[in-house]
């Protein structure tokens, strides 16, 4: 490795899913539009987001397994003196995707390139990115299943030959000419792997799958965290704000920072755990952490539609999201809580949820019911 430290461009920030218009697909099955999942919080959230990234593996809490692999592969890079081999990272949003390409380059000590699968509407745009890049340097796309076919094609002999094919004039004139790449590796981020197309997929080495983070694994962060902001947080404040964190280290950090908000203002002192339980209700969270689209979804699917299964394009109307974004951002959390079940008739609310939401579930005969569409 050349041994360089600098990072080139700032980590992106906010949330993963549909940001701005949808790139149509060469497959035109792209006919939703897309929607920012949450509304962008504001620039000073956005600062304290980058501070709170972890810069090394070791700052990376959680998710064992794939920190492990991780280490093996960069190790065993290191002691080839080669590149990593091309990476993608799958999860839902806020789990630490980008953070992960950050440390990958951190760790190598290379430089780190960032785009993200929609801001690269032509080939040309990757084109030139890519012959920007020195030998070693991370390359990450963010949201890679949003990469225009065309521009993903010219990703291909990038990936697996570090060739450039590049077309020259138009016409009969026109020649196509490869290039030499310097070796690179490519850091993708994906909400789903099932998003990808397979040659795409193929051609990466390593994939790493993001889980929901255990309680204990999000008090740490959230201890981590507020070292960082300067907040005084005891471990039973830590735990409160971790447990309503919908196992996503975006979250927790964004409860923490609104409890600080509220501790700041209404106290003084530590964020004591009567003071965190008070906080997170004062905001609206509930003892699952649900919020506002959570709740949205399980009313619809145990009131409105009394507990029989729902499409999900219809449930995602029902809330006013995208389905990718209901599928990729709040189902894995209701899912994991038993709060939500897929049936190949459709989503289905649990005996869970219709306690959570203090209603009776209706007997399994009337689920079995088909759904009135509307
Ligand atoms: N394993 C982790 N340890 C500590 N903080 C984390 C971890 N994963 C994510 N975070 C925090 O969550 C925020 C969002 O992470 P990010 O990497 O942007 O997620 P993604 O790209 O998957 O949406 C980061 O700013 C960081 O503060
Ligand atoms: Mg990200």
């Amino acid at each position: 490795m050349n041994g360089r430290r600098e990072v080139l461009g700032g980590p992106p920030d906010g949330p993963d899913v549909p940001t701005g218009p949808r790139t149509p697909t060469a497959a035109g099955t792209d006919d939703v539009p897309a929607r920012p999942v949450n509304p962008l919080p504001d620039p000073t959230e956005l600062a304290d987001e980058a501070r709170l990234r972890p810069r090394h593996l070791e700052e990376f809490h959680g998710q064992p397994q794939l920190t492990e692999h991780l280490e093996i592969v960069l190790e065993a890079a290191r002691r080839r003196e080669q590149p990593v081999d091309h990476l993608l990272f799958a999860g839902p949003p806020g789990l630490g995707k980008t953070s992960l390409a950050g440390i990958v380059a951190a760790e190598m000590g290379v430089g780190l390139r960032i785009t993200s699968g929609p801001a690269l509407v032509r080939a040309g745009d990757l084109a030139a990115l890519l012959t920007d890049l020195q030998h070693g340097d991370v390359l990450f796309i963010d949201e890679i299943h949003r990469l225009p076919r065309p521009v993903e094609e010219v990703l291909y002999p990038a990936m697996e030959d570090f060739q450039l094919d590049i077309l020259i004039g138009k016409g009969p004139t026109a020649r196509s000419i490869r290039l030499d790449l310097p070796r690179f590796t490519l850091v993708g981020a994906t909400t789903r792997t099932g998003l990808l197309t397979s040659p795409l997929r193929d051609r990466f080495g390593f994939v790493g799958r993001l889980d929901l983070y255990a309680a204990e694994d999000l008090q740490g962060i959230v201890v981590r965290s507020a070292g960082i902001l300067g907040v005084e947080v005891e471990l039973a404040g830590a735990r409160h704000i971790a447990s309503r964190a919908r196992g996503t280290p975006r979250i927790a950090n964004r409860l923490l920072r609104r409890v600080r908000d509220f501790v700041e203002v209404r106290a003084q002192g530590a964020i004591t755990a009567s003071l965190a339980l008070e906080g997170l209700e004062l905001f609206g969270v509930d003892e699952l952490g649900l919020d506002k689209v959570d709740r949205a979804i399980l009313d619809a699917l145990c009131r409105r539609f009394d507990g029989r299964p729902v499409g999900l394009v219809t449930l995602a109307h029902c809330v006013g999201e995208e389905p990718d974004t209901v599928e990729d951002a709040y189902e894995p959390y209701l899912l994991q809580q038993g709060l939500l079940q897929r049936t190949p008739r459709g989503r289905m609310a649990t005996p869970r949820a219709f306690a959570h939401l203090g209603e009776v579930a209706p007997s399994a005969e009337l689920q079995g019911v088909a759904p009135t569409l509307w």
